[in-house]
């Protein structure tokens, strides 16, 4: 199943999910501990491939139900789980952005193949350069705060609430029909 239902996380959108999570949880530690320019050159293209494939994510959920949370979850806490899912779309964008408008503004422009990639409109400044690195740096301590919240409540509804949460968005696990069905739809 490619598309989302109202219920399930289809195969591209869980495909989305995990490797844009796996690719920013080794770009963060990557981030503060990357020296050599070796390094930061991998650390400009990944975040630029991040960059793509989270254009690519939201082009997808504009064609996709998103599936609702069960019934048994609260008013509160459905409210809290999609603007903390809102703010990490957010960090998604804007941590490549930035990083990239950074690397503009100080005239290191990522390469590839040979090409240099500037970001459009932004100039060789260094000030700029400093203002956007102060955003990236500031955004990257915001999404560790997010990310970290979002993994709460993930091993929440897997331990203590023992609904099927977490399953609808693994890989590997396919939703019994018949839970399914018995999870009430809002
Ligand atoms: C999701 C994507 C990205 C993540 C999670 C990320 C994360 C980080 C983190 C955590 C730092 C350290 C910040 C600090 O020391 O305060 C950093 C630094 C840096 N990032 Fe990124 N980054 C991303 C994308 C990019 C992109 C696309 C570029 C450029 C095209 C870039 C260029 C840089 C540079 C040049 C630095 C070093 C700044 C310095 O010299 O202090 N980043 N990044």
């Amino acid at each position: 199943m490619l598309k989302n239902t109202k219920a399930h996380y289809g195969s591209l959108a869980k495909f989305f999910h995990w490797i844009i999570a796996l690719l920013i949880l080794c770009m963060l530690p990557f981030g503060y501990l990357m020296s050599g320019h070796a390094l930061v050159t991998v650390h400009k293209l990944t975040g630029l491939f991040i960059l793509t494939l989270a254009a690519c994510r939201l082009i997808w959920i504009l064609f996709n139900p998103h599936p609702r949370l069960p019934d048994s979850v609260s008013r509160l806490e459905k409210i809290a789980a999609r603007a903390v899912e809102g703010l990490l779309y957010v960090c998604m964008f804007g941590m490549p952005l930035s990083g990239w408008a950074m690397s503009t503004a100080f005239g290191s422009f990522p390469m590839v193949m040979g090409v240099a990639l500037p970001m459009p409109f932004v100039p060789v400044d260094r000030d700029w350069a400093m203002t956007f690195e102060n955003i990236h740096g500031t955004l990257a301590l915001i999404l560790i705060g997010l990310i970290s919240v979002h993994v709460l409540g993930a091993l929440k509804h897997y331990f203590f609430d023992k609904d099927q949460v977490v399953q609808n968005m693994l890989p590997c696990c396919n939703i019994k029909e018949n839970n399914v069905d018995a999870r009430k739809q809002v």
